[in-house]
Parts: C-alpha cells; sequence; structure tokens
C-alpha cells in the first residue's frame, strides 16, 4: 500500500467550490482520486447575483487533468439538491466541506437585518441545511467526514464583522456536537478557521499578502482531516501561510464564592476577581460534562452540609 492519501471511490462535496479556497479543496481532492461535486452559486463576494461559470471553470480544470467532477449551481440555502446531485451523479456522499461564504461588513451599529440575516443563512443555515441533508446517507454507510469552516473574526472577534463573527463561531459550536453525535455512525467533523488570500480577504489586506496566502497552503489539512486514516473529530484548527495548529479552551481555576449557609454577593465576585480571572492554575476542559460537572458536585456537596448542618440543628432544638 503506498503512503500516499487517496480518496479513490470517495464522493466529496464542497460548497463555493467556484474560486478561493473551496477550488483549492476541490483540485486537491480531485487530484487524489475523489469523485467531486463542484458546488458554487456564482454570485458576487457580497452575494449578490449568481451564475454557472464559477463552477462550470473548476470542474473544466479538474477534468482536463483526468479527474471526476460535476459542477452544481444551487445555493446552499437548498441542501437537499447539492446532495442529490452527489448521489444521482456518483451514487453517494463520503465527505462535505461546508466552505462557501460571503460577507457584508459593517461597524456593528449600521448592520441592516438583511446583512445580518444573509450571513446568518448562508454560512451557518446553510451548513446546517448541507450537512442534514447528507446526514441519513453517512449514517446509513456507517462512514461520513465533515468540515465546518469558521473563522478568527468568530473566535478572537474583529472590527467591523459582528453578523459574520456570529455566524463563524457558531459553526465551531455546530461542529463540536455534530462530532460528538457522529462518532457512532463512523461520521468524522472537524472545524478549519483558515487564513487566505482571496476575493473576500483582497479589500482588506494588502496586494503582496494576499498573493503570499496561497489556498493551496489550506487545502492539504483539509485533505487529511477527511482521510479514512485520520483519527481526528471534534477539533478546531487554525490554518494558514503553511501552519496549522489546534485550539482547545483554556479556564482559571476560578473562586467558589458561596459560603455555607451564606448568600452570594455582588461583593464577592469582586473581592475574588483576581482569582476569578488568574490563569496560572488552568485547566482545559474537553467536554460538557467535564466543564459542568464538578459543579453539579459542588452544589451537591454545599447542599448536603447545609442540610446536614440544618438537621443537627433542628435536633438540638428543645422540644
Ligand atoms: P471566495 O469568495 O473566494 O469563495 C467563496 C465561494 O462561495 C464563492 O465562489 C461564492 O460564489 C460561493 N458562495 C457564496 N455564497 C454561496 C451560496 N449561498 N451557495 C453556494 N456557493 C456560495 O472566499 P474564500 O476566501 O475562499 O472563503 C471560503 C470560506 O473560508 C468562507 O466560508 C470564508 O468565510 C472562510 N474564510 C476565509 C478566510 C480567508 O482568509 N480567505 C478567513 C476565514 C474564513
Amino acid at each position: 500500500m503506498s503512503d500516499t492519501l487517496r480518496f479513490d471511490g470517495k464522493v466529496v462535496l464542497i460548497t463555493g467550490a467556484g474560486n478561493g479556497l473551496g477550488k483549492a479543496y476541490a483540485l486537491a481532492f480531485a487530484e487524489r482520486g475523489a469523485s467531486v461535486v463542484v458546488n458554487d452559486l456564482g454570485g458576487s463576494a457580497t452575494g449578490v447575483g449568481k451564475g454557472s461559470k464559477a463552477a462550470d471553470l473548476v470542474v473544466q480544470e479538474i477534468v482536463s487533468k483526468g479527474g471526476k467532477a460535476v459542477a452544481n449551481y444551487d445555493s446552499v440555502e437548498d441542501g437537499e439538491k447539492l446532495v442529490k446531485t452527489a448521489l444521482d451523479t456518483f451514487g453517494k456522499i463520503d465527505v462535505v466541506i461546508n466552505n462557501a461564504g460571503i460577507l457584508r461588513d459593517k461597524s456593528f451599529a449600521r448592520i441592516s437585518d438583511e446583512d445580518w440575516d444573509i450571513i446568518q443563512r448562508v454560512h451557518l443555515r446553510g451548513s446546517f441545511l448541507v450537512t442534514r441533508a447528507a446526514w441519513p446517507h453517512m449514517k446509513e454507510q456507517g462512514y461520513g467526514r465533515i468540515i465546518f469552516v469558521s473563522s478568527s473574526a468568530g473566535i478572537y472577534g474583529n472590527f467591523g464583522q459582528a453578523n459574520y463573527s456570529a455566524a463563524k463561531l457558531g459553526l465551531a459550536g455546530l461542529s463540536n456536537t455534530v462530532a460528538l453525535e457522529g462518532k457512532k455512525y463512523g461520521i468524522q467533523c472537524n472545524c478549519i478557521a483558515p487564513i487566505a488570500g482571496s476575493r473576500l480577504t483582497e479589500t482588506v489586506m494588502p496586494k503582496e499578502i494576499v498573493q503570499a496566502l496561497k489556498p493551496e497552503y489550506v487545502a492539504p489539512v483539509v485533505v487529511y482531516l477527511c482521510h479514512d486514516t485520520c483519527q481526528e473529530t471534534g477539533g478546531l484548527f487554525e490554518v494558514g501561510a503553511g501552519w496549522v495548529g489546534k485550539l482547545r479552551w483554556e479556564r482559571t481555576e476560578g473562586a467558589v464564592l458561596r459560603q455555607k449557609n451564606k448568600t452570594i454577593t455582588a461583593e464577592a465576585v469582586r473581592d475574588n476577581w483576581a482569582k476569578i480571572t488568574d490563569f496560572s492554575q488552568s485547566t482545559h476542559p474537553r467536554s460538557n460534562q467535564e466543564s459542568s460537572g464538578f459543579m453539579i458536585q459542588l452544589v451537591n456537596g454545599m447542599d448536603q452540609e447545609e442540610k446536614e448542618a440544618q438537621e443537627a440543628a433542628n435536633s438540638n432544638d428543645p422540644v
């Protein structure tokens, strides 16, 4: 067996694959033997208009190199149609890369209802709809690989991108739960926050940087995460410029503010603020259970102590 990571016999659906990062993913998977559904609505970077050219050009490039690809021009908001193209053309669906995206950058107070809604619809709802359409097929075959695309704007915040930040961090949350629910069906799911020169970044980054940050530097990470041999699931990775790293949550040791038989006060919060925000003894909770489990123990322990103290006091009461 060769060491090369191959995708022969695998069907990969990539949304927004007519430009930028999605195109790089489509070419990379096709080169490794996958049958690729090249989805692209073909509109502008702000989500206006549509057309078939973007997807067609990528399909032509793949086919001219001897690869297998089919175009789909629907919006990700029509998730079922994208998956239907995969099933009708190639008979199954193994991998979904939720990459399609647009921008409507405005400072927070200037975001219109429409600018808010279209960003949530394309990024968050679109990723949900495409993935939900693929899910029963993946579940039935006991195999699937899913990528959601977040952004450093969501993870850290970015001026002028409140609508986009909300959608992008939402995708990281969606990925976390999809990864948990997919485990028993052989469905793995990861989230990436890429950086690359593209029509989305050319208006905000200097030309030399846009040219230097090639989408091809991101594609290999997506390819590996979607391979049979990759065990990773539920991860969040920042990727760009030929670098990749994994993120996780970090939590301070914190402070217990409640004391037996006393009410917890805002003054206690103030007086413990240094301890609450001190990362020197931090932990890295990996699950909801790990995060809240000890709080349940804490509350149960204290309630029990208070109950026992109350019972002891009652038993000493003169009858
Ligand atoms: P791009 O504009 O080059 O490619 C996005 C593609 O999605 C376009 O071809 C567009 O036609 C397509 N698309 C838009 N709305 C669609 C819809 N409703 N249905 C189907 N296709 C649709 O942008 P780029 O930079 O390659 O971005 C790809 C993804 O990576 C996006 O989700 C973006 O938010 C994300 N991202 C990119 C970063 C970067 O540095 N380029 C940074 C962080 C995240």
